[in-house]
């Protein structure tokens, strides 16, 4: 029995460029989605704007300003000990509107200084090549990936980046939290995943599920060109993965929950498995959906699987069966009795990472990357500014003990856990700074004041002796 982690265990956190960078305009970027997506909180939710509005804040805007700090960041990471830094490409630094055929030199340029930065420390970069940040010209124009040409778009993105960085960057991920969309009736989750805004009378669902087949597309096109241009590149999937538990023993509970998970999962099938799993086909048929799947498409899925499976770890739901076994994520979740949650309302349940990974493992039999993790808190910064988040630490904690076991007990192949936010930054739900899930504090508030100073939290000393014993000390 393996007794720790690996040595090559990639130890590290978390971000995405739209929720950190700030920039939104410079050097040559276009607007993306995010920029478009003004302050919500947890009872009031982002707007989604058709234009930018001077009487609204735009958190994305600023974010907590990585493009100005990075090197600060990275040495702060370093000295935390990260051995990788998981962030994503702004589509829009690359190809500012997203149709272009050229891509712009200088976003290039950004993300060769932010990996040389990363490599100066030994700090692999992991790379998300989308992450709720679509160029918002391919929205207005295209009508987002509800349409087929996005494709090609994101085709000639992804080759870009590969042939650029692929000597820098060894693992990479096409679509965050792919799955989110599952939740069709949540107008942020399908603009921040397909760049869809919905018209009243849309079939919704059938709309996420024809952007959702474009995206796997483009996915299994991109895994083909980055293996193409470099053999040795890693690149996975990325779901949110929630495990959904049945609320009771009764059989009909059970068979739903499973249904469930087999709704919020089957794209990680059709990325892993090359092919959809009968019973959505037969959902298709049933629902009357004539989507465009062409036989092409079929043929590009099979060839474009995936190496690894990334995903995110926050909470668990629960079903419970009612009268259908069509899984609507916006009406047939029930509160889990036997689990806390924060103040966002988001269960906090360490034993559900242990089964998680598991339950990917005997379904998928590929090696996984814990690439999101963590709890958004309130922070306080004290008058001697140190911030003593004695719970991030103990919800850390219990998820990195479930994780040890699955890896060492059940023996599943893990690559790495890079916990979400690892520096504060803006919420993707609800756009808010003081939803914080940091190890390093940023002196700045919701609405952008604040001195964008770095300060370490008591959480940053305690990862730092994770990493430094390889999990030994929890
Ligand atoms: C995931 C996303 O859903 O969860 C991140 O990939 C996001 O972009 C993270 O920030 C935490 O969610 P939130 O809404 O608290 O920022």
């Amino acid at each position: 029995m393996q007794k720790s982690f690996n040595n090559n265990f990639l130890w590290g956190g978390a971000v995405a460029a739209h929720q950190l960078e700030g920039a939104y305009d410079k050097d040559g970027k276009g607007l993306s989605i995010a920029d478009f997506m003004t302050l919500g909180n947890k009872d009031q939710p982002r707007k989604i704007t058709k234009t930018i509005e001077s009487d609204k804040y735009y958190p994305n805007h600023v974010g907590n300003d990585f493009y100005h700090h990075y090197k600060e960041d990275v040495k702060l990471m370093s000295d935390m000990g990260f051995k990788a830094f998981r962030t994503s490409i702004a589509w829009t630094r690359i190809f500012p509107n997203g149709d272009e055929q050229t891509p712009n030199e200088a976003g290039l340029k950004f993300y060769d200084n932010l990996f040389d930065e990363l490599l100066k420390y030994n700090i692999q970069p992991v790379v998300t090549l989308s992450h709720f940040e679509m160029p918002i010209h391919l929205v207005n124009k295209y009508g987002g990936w509800s349409n087929r040409k996005v494709i090609d778009f994101f085709v000639r993105f992804a080759h870009v980046c590969f042939e650029r960085y692929h000597s820098k960057v060894k693992y990479w991920m096409t679509f965050n939290e792919i799955n989110n969309q599952t939740n069709y009736q949540s107008t942020l989750s399908v603009y921040e995943n397909s760049g869809i805004k919905f018209k009243p009378n849309d079939d919704r669902q059938k709309l996420m599920y024809q952007a959702a087949h474009y995206e796997l597309v483009a996915s299994a096109e991109a895994v083909q060109i980055g293996h193409a241009i470099d053999p040795s590149l890693q690149i996975g999937c990325m779901l949110a993965f929630c495990p959904i538990y049945p609320n009771s023993s009764k059989p009909e509970d059970v068979l739903f929950a499973q249904r469930a998970m087999d709704t919020r999962l089957y794209f990680g099938d059709v990325h892993v498995n090359g092919h959809y799993p009968n019973f959505l086909l037969s959902y298709f048929q049933k629902k009357q959906y004539d989507m465009d799947i062409t036989k092409n498409d079929l043929q590009i899925l099979e060839n474009g699987t995936v190496d690894y499976v990334a995903f995110s770890y926050y909470m668990s739901f629960s079903v419970k069966y009612t009268d259908h076994m069509d899984y609507r994520e916006y009406q047939d979740l029930v509160p889990n009795p036997n689990i806390k949650t924060n103040d966002w309302g988001w269960a906090i349940d360490p034993v559900g990472l242990r089964y998680s990974l598991n339950w990917m493992t005997s379904r998928w039999h590929k090696p996984l990357f814990i690439v999101e993790n963590g709890v958004g808190a309130y922070d306080e910064l004290t008058p001697d500014l140190k911030v003593h988040d004695t719970y991030r630490i103990e919800y850390l904690r219990n998820h990195i003990r479930e994780m040890k076991k699955a890896v060492v007990e059940d023996e599943v192949d893990l690559i790495g856990y890079l916990p979400w936010g690892c520096i504060d930054l803006v919420s993707a739900s609800t756009g808010e700074m003081k939803k914080r899930y940091g190890f390093i504090y940023v002196d700045a508030d919701d609405y952008g004041n604040g001195s964008y100073k770095r300060y370490p939290k008591d959480s940053f000393y305690w990862y730092k002796n994770v990493i430094a014993t390889n999990g030994n000390e929890i």
